[in-house]
């Protein structure tokens, strides 16, 4: 049975509402973190394969070439305009809480993409069929990023609906600016 799921569009949602695209874009990590743990066990039996060279290749372009711009979306758009809600929208002790848990997601981002980058060397090679030992990080890796988007999605983007319809357009336009995208 293969390891490797049916291909979807690089961008599959429209730009009308961030929170649409980000949530798409954690899907996708989800997915592809996923499919990394697949890979370990789909090696045990089968070595580096052709599969494991695929499933490599595919994980490999979406952490190379899509997650950095996730965080850069949440980095430069999403956290900076949350961070400016007004006292009218929102209290002392729920603007409080919330700077808290965006300054936690913003260290995570370093670690997140540290552990990457050893958890890419692997991969790099799977792709050229070549069998590394397995990254000690990766289960890490995979949790850290799970808890990252669960606080992320519990904590942080419900308030992305306090913003005003030009911001959250603003936002979008900015989205889709970094992906060379012209919004419609
Ligand atoms: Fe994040
Ligand atoms: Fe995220």
């Amino acid at each position: 049975m293969s390891i490797l799921e049916p291909r979807t569009r690089e961008l599959d949602t429209g730009f009308d509402d961030p929170c649409e695209l980000l949530l798409s874009c954690h899907d996708k990590v989800r997915r592809f973190t996923q499919l990394a743990l697949r890979i370990v066990d789909h090696i045990k039996t089968h070595g580096a394969d052709e599969q494991a060279s695929e499933a490599a290749s595919r994980i490999l372009r979406y952490f190379r070439m899509a997650a950095p711009l996730h965080h850069e979306d949440e980095e430069k758009d999403i956290f900076p305009a949350l961070a400016a809600l007004t006292e009218e929208q929102l209290s002392a002790e729920q603007a409080q809480a919330l700077a808290e848990h965006m300054d936690i997601l913003l260290q995570e981002h370093e670690i997140l993409e540290k552990e990457w980058h050893v958890i890419e060397k692997w991969l790099d090679g799977l792709e050229k069929y070549q069998l590394l030992a397995v990254p000690q990080q990766l289960p890490a890796f995979v949790d850290r990023y799970d808890a990252h988007m669960h606080r992320e999605q519990s904590e942080v983007f419900p308030h992305i609906a306090l913003l005003s319809d030009e911001q959250r357009h603003e936002i979008c336009l900015q989205m889709a600016l970094r992906r060379g995208l012209t919004p419609s």
